[in-house]
């Protein structure tokens, strides 16, 4: 039996909903299709948006959006995306299948979008192939309420009003796609651009985001922090669970075996030591913790289903995306003193999905139940909580994995909220949970479990997902339970 300890007396840090955020590029069929179909589609939408994947979003509880990359930000220029659709440019995506982007979804579109989803924007900016000029205009046009050239033009346009930008990235992944830059030369760029991101609202205090680092690339993250510490309120981190060892052969969505399993769970959990490590870095240069973790872009990334076009980055999900997701999101919690973002990658087919969609038809991942599980942890206070547990290795990973890796939060009406991933791909988990100075009143439990390969997919699309758990025992002080095999289960205790 293994031991939880939950302390409602020790609240360590609120969790900023934000962490539960969300990441949409103009990347195969994420943005046209997934979310955006037009006005004129047959597929039932609201201003052109599929009322079926915004309805599952918000239930889902989408915190905020990032748009529009991803590499694609580096070559995205925005006035290409504004004013009547027919006279928008028409390009080729060169980074992502080589498809036509009709810049029918711009600026606009992507506010209507978070408009509809009840979420806040995360805008990233071109530094890559952009000028400092065009940023500034964006900015102006996003956010300005008086007279200015932008205004006039966001006017002209249909929006009267500005809108709120909450997060503003200057620059991705400026180590590679977004410019191949070195780490100096990137911090002064950013300290450059950064100056003419203006704050033209005092309620709407623009929170920059500087590109961060790759992996575990720490000189990076030192030179940069160097340079933004007192220009950014977040740095940016990217780490993507890649079972295989090349590129070439990342492993697949759906046929793995055990070991593989085992490899992709160990190599998740590596984000652990990252945001550690990252950390440590960024308190090194800047003690005084100016600037917040924001991993942008984070999950599984596998080879496309067999099939599909290898630049639209489409994979399957199954019950072992499920197990990446929830153990990040309970690291995320249990470092959201300094986690300030994070954003799957990415919302609608690409990627680790929480939905796949097939003309009309439309399919929710075990990922997409997972972030709907976790959802009333956002904006809590975390708890201090602890549990003792096996630890399995992975020889191929070379690396480990708590089999049991749990978070725990209270809301403000006192009500905790426990969530905890059992790795395990056969055996189950006994626990005895002890919440410190707690009468417990009632216990309502919820689960999401299978087997490792069990999916939902377009022929039979509810395989995997959430029930009521009942094989627990409610005690005087906490509870006694059995957690199935590769399983998350949220107790949520009053
Ligand atoms: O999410 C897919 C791609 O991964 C993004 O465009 C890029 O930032 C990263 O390399």
């Amino acid at each position: 039996m293994e031991k939880y300890l939950i302390n409602p007396n020790h609240k360590i840090s609120k969790i900023n909903k934000d962490i539960y955020g969300h990441f949409s590029e103009h990347l195969g069929r994420c943005i046209y299709e997934g979310i955006y179909v037009g006005e004129n589609s047959l597929i039932p939408n609201v201003n052109g948006m599929r009322i079926d994947v915004v309805n599952a979003l918000k239930d889902m509880g989408i915190p905020v959006l990032r748009w529009p990359g991803g590499c694609f930000a580096d070559e995205y220029h925005w006035k290409d995306g504004i004013g009547e659709k027919s006279s928008r440019k028409k390009m080729i995506n060169t980074h992502w299948g080589g498809v036509v982007e009709d810049n029918s979804f711009g600026t606009h579109e992507y506010f209507e979008l978070c408009r509809q989803l009840g979420c806040d924007a995360y805008i990233n900016g071109n530094v890559g192939s952009g000028t400092v000029r065009e940023m500034n205009e964006w900015v102006e046009y996003m956010t300005f309420d008086g007279v200015s050239p932008m205004a006039e033009l966001r006017k002209k346009n249909g929006s009267e009003k500005p809108w709120k930008v909450k997060y503003f990235g200057v620059g991705n992944e400026s180590w590679g796609c977004g410019g191949n830059m070195d780490p100096e030369y990137y911090g002064c760029l950013y300290k450059r651009y950064n100056t003419y991101v203006r704050n033209y609202d005092s309620n709407n205090k623009i929170k920059r985001i500087a590109c961060g680092a790759n992996v575990d690339d720490y000189h990076w993250t030192r030179e940069v922090m160097d340079k933004v510490k007192h220009h950014a309120q977040g740095i940016s981190l990217h780490y993507y669970t890649i079972p295989g060892d090349t590129w070439e052969h990342k492993g697949s969505a759906t046929e793995f075996d055990t070991k593989e399993y085992y490899k992709t769970v160990a190599k998740a959990y590596r984000i652990d030591e990252l945001i550690n490590n990252h950390i440590a870095v960024m308190d090194s240069v800047n003690p005084q913790k100016w600037v917040n973790l924001v991993v942008d872009e984070w999950g599984t990334w596998y080879d496309v289903e067999p099939g599909t076009n290898p630049g639209f980055l489409y994979q399957q999900n199954t019950m072992r995306d499920a197990m990446v997701a929830a153990l990040t999101l309970n690291i995320f919690n249990k470092h959201s003193d300094r986690i300030m973002m994070a954003n799957i990658a990415q919302t609608v087919n690409v990627l680790q999905a929480m939905i796949l969609t097939d003309a009309e038809n439309m399919v929710l991942t075990p990922t997409y139940y997972v972030f709907k599980m976790f959802k009333e942890h956002q904006d809590n206070m975390l708890l201090g909580s602890f549990i003792t547990t096996d630890i399995i290795d992975s020889k191929e990973a070379k690396r480990s994995c708590p089999q049991l890796i749990e978070s725990a939060s209270i809301d403000e009406n006192g009500i905790i909220y426990s969530t905890v991933v059992n790795v395990s791909d056969k055996k189950t988990a006994k626990i005895k949970c002890q919440i410190a100075d707690r009468k417990v009143e009632s216990i309502k439990a919820y689960v999401l479990s299978g087997d490792i390969h069990d999916r939902n997919d377009f022929d039979n699309a509810d395989v995997v997902k959430i029930k009521e758990f009942s094989n627990f025992r409610q005690l005087k002080d906490g509870f006694t339970a059995t957690l199935p095999a590769c399983s998350v289960v949220k107790f949520i205790i009053e």
